[in-house]
């Protein structure tokens, strides 16, 4: 299989190439883009590769099955649609496909019977939402989800690289740059994305949009307030919410501790640091909001933002894509 990576010198995608080598997906040729030309500028199991500029065009020429966009929602915007149209598969990071009624917004372990056989690009959710999600969905399908408020506590490289550089600069006793509205080091900042509407930022946005999309429950109240903290990898999240019917915490423990894709912590604590280069999302300090509370409860999800919020979660779409016999005439 001919594998496309665009903005493979980015966060995102370096994490891409690392899960496709860990989990022995079947590239035969891995193709390396970004927004300028680099020799040796990645490598693929032990082997440095060129990265090309991307243009639809040259990718198309490049003929991969399918294409990985780790890049920009504008990059997305221009190239994929043509890519897909060419008979290439897209699995898209941005934003910018996630909302669309003609693409599902696949987290494997929460709706992968929203695939399609006419489904071409696949969108990867915020990465805050799907960590969230994976969360969520074993209480959904248990009990009934009524309300849900999450307040975050987001890693440094959700902005990219920049987001790394700059806390590094800082520490470094540079002055702040702008990436973040605020300085970063030894601080705590609210805003992640620009404020629109009623006052959300814009990953408040995504966050509610996108889980009730995920969560096939476009009635779900889902308010967030989103917030960048001075850690390198891995969002935190402290999520309340209401289930339609009465439960109990022994009924969610065994349904968090069944799912897949979640590490159920049953006592003690779980930080960014201890699940950073994990692809599972961990739940912790499980509690009713009040003694005996039977539909109010808060619980502490924990993921790794760059795999399973992004790089880990496309990745497995592509091995549902080949399970389903997507790419049955393709040599490995
Ligand atoms: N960081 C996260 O936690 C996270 C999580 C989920 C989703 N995402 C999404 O994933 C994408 C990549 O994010 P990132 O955090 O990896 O950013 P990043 O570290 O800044 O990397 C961006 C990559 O995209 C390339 N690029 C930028 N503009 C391009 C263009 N016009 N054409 C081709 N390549 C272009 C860059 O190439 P150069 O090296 O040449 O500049 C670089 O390789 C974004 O859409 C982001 O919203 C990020």
């Amino acid at each position: 299989m001919r594998v496309a990576v665009i903005g493979a010198t980015g966060v995102v995608g370096e994490t891409i190439l690392r899960v496709l080598e860990e989990r022995n997906v079947p590239v035969e040729t891995l193709l390396a883009y970004a927004s300028r030309e680099r020799e040796n500028a990645v490598s693929f199991r032990g082997v440095s590769l060129p990265v090309a500029v991307a243009t639809s065009q040259r990718i198309i020429a490049d003929r991969p099955h399918v294409a990985f966009f780790a890049s920009s929602d504008d990059a997305s915007a221009e190239m994929a649609q043509a890519l897909a149209d060419a008979g290439i598969i897209v699995i898209d990071n941005s934003s910018t496909f996630r909302l669309d009624p003609a693409c599902p917004l696949v987290v494997p372990e929460v709706n992968p019977q929203s695939i399609q056989p006419s489904h071409r690009i696949f969108p990867v959710g915020n990465c805050t939402a799907i960590v969230l999600c994976v969360g969520l969905a074993p209480i959904e399908r248990a009990v009934g989800l009524k309300a849900v408020r999450v307040s975050t506590y987001q890693a440094v490289s959700g902005a990219g690289r920049a987001g790394l550089d700059t806390l590094a600069d800082e520490e470094a006793g540079k002055p702040p740059n702008g990436t973040f509205a605020a300085p970063i080091l030894h601080n705590v900042v609210p805003q992640v994305g620009s404020f629109s509407g009623i006052g959300n930022n814009g990953e408040e946005d995504k966050v509610a949009q996108e889980t009730r999309k995920t969560l096939n429950r476009p009635d779900l109240h889902v308010a967030a307030t989103c917030v960048r903290v001075p850690v390198r990898r891995a969002h935190s999240e402290a999520v309340f919410f209401e289930t339609e019917r009465p439960t109990s915490l022994e009924e969610l423990g065994d349904a968090l501790a069944a799912a897949p894709g979640v590490v159920f912590h049953d006592r003690g604590i779980v930080t960014p640091l201890d699940v950073e280069n994990t692809d599972v999302v961990h739940v912790a300090r499980l509690r009713g909001e009040t003694e005996g509370d039977e539909k109010r409860f808060m619980m502490w999800v924990v993921g790794d933002q760059l795999r399973k919020g992004a790089a880990t979660n496309g990745v497995q779409i592509l091995e549902l894509l080949i399970e389903q016999g997507r790419f049955t005439a393709v040599a490995s």
